[in-house]
């Protein structure tokens, strides 16, 4: 009998799909580019895959980030509100909220988180990068997602914010149990945001008092034709500026020292460059590494509040929308050789950052943590290895963020 080719759908959201679900999202790409699925929530939720429809949606104004738009959450709840969340002061944050109230608030942040506040704090991230290795530089062994990769950005956005070195710990302790839980506002994780805002509400108030130069203090001093923002505001604003820019940043560090490790060639051209002390590769390596194997591999939530229409499926009001960068990021309909890691790509506008209204407003930051620590790390430990199967890795779960539990590695002390 022949053999017929085998075209049937792959399964989404298994183990085997969350070490590698590039396979899966190629297939949606070529067969289903705009796909309505059962998540593994139960959710029914569409989701976009080719680039081109990708950037549409993500600046599409009838897709609202406001989670009252979602059909299901409206008829069970008739309420606003994300589902089963008792921290809507938090919550009221930018990924939830559609203009002109986003507006107003990212016009605020955007005055005190300015690209020279991050530029200004370059020195900062380069010692805290050094003082991380410092501490198992000398045992010939680690585990960088622990170790290297999850305290880095946590630190770093304290320092950022203004949060005492002494509190810094207690921020870790939260944002451990956040990432462990997938962020979901439930049991341990509702306690760690409730501690998180009694203890930010605490601090701006102490702030207001007594205002410095950091980015709290920038958030209070904020003003627009006479608005501020209020202290629930500027609270929340804080919350997301941390929540974002964490697991975010853990995932930049893990996924892109993986896939450097992965590729010995790639990597020796990047090491040879940052020990000659250029930049020019490190910058396109970070952008590369965020389309090759990016941290957020869906976009967050979107919501049709009006009947439209993406790549020909029209999607009924009330649907949710979910479009998934990482398939996107390699459609070979944008990129060239789009499954090859090539550090010096040039023409490289991929969505790991995402794109219109909600684009990230700490990519500035990202990159600076993501430059300093791969190039510091490829320095200071020239012989860093893989000390697992890469097959024996396990992935965090999750729906958007896409990273590593773990990463050892060993070399030489
Ligand atoms: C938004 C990615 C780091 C703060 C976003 C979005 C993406 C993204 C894809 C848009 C989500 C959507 O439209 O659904 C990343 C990646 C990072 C990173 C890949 C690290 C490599 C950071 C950092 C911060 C930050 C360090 C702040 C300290 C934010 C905020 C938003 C956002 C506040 C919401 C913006 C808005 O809604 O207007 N980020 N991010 N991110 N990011 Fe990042």
């Amino acid at each position: 009998m022949p053999e017929t080719p085998d075209t049937s759908q792959p399964e989404l959201f298994t183990w085997e799909f969350a070490a590698d679900p590039y396979p899966a999202y190629a297939w949606l790409r070529e067969h289903a580019p705009v796909h309505r699925t059962t998540l593994p929530s139960g959710v029914d939720a569409w989701l976009v895959t080719r680039y081109a429809d990708a950037r549409q949606a993500l600046a599409d104004g009838r897709l609202s980030k406001n989670p009252a738009h979602h059909s299901e959450q409206a008829h069970r709840t008739g309420r606003v509100g994300i589902p089963g969340e008792r921290q809507a002061d938090l919550m009221t944050h930018l990924l939830n909220i559609d203009p002109p109230d986003h507006t107003r608030l990212r016009r605020l942040v955007s005055k005190a988180f300015t690209p020279r506040r991050v530029a200004e704090f370059e020195p900062r991230v380069q010692q805290l990068t050094d003082r991380l290795i410092d501490s198992f530089a000398a045992r010939g062994s680690a585990d960088l997602i622990h170790e290297f990769a999850f305290p880095l950005p946590i630190y770093a956005i304290c320092d950022l914010l203004g949060v005492p070195p002494e509190d810094q710990d207690d921020f870790r302790d939260w944002a451990g149990m956040m990432i462990r839980h997938g962020g979901g506002p439930r049991g341990g994780v509702a306690r760690a945001v409730k501690k998180m805002r009694a203890y930010l509400l605490e601090l701006i108030h102490r702030k207001r008092a007594d205002l410095g130069e950091d980015l709290i203090s920038g958030l209070i001093r904020a003003s627009d034709h006479g608005e501020h923002l209020t202290e629930n505001e500027a609270a929340a604003m804080a919350f997301i500026l941390l929540f974002a820019g964490f697991e975010t940043t853990v995932n930049l560090i893990g996924n892109g020292l993986f896939a450097l490790l992965r590729h010995p060639e790639q990597r020796a051209l990047l090491q040879a460059s940052v020990q000659r002390g250029e930049t020019g590769l490190l910058a396109t390596a970070v952008e590369e590494l965020l389309r090759f194997d990016g941290p957020v591999e869906l976009a967050t939530w979107r919501f049709a509040t009006r009947p439209l229409t993406i790549g020909g499926v029209d999607i009924p009001v009330g649907d949710p929308v979910l479009v998934v960068l990482a398939a996107a990021d390699r459609d070979p309909a944008r990129f060239a050789e789009e499954n090859t890691l090539d550090l010096a790509r040039k023409d490289n506008p991929h969505l790991g950052f995402g794109h219109g209204t909600h684009y990230c407003i700490g990519a500035p930051l990202a990159r600076l943590e993501g430059q300093a620590a791969l190039a510091t790390l490829l320095t200071r430990l020239p012989d860093l290895r893989l000390a697992a199967d890469p097959a024996d890795l396990r992935w965090r779960g999750g729906l958007i963020m896409r990273g590593l539990r773990e990463l050892p590695v060993s070399f030489t002390a």
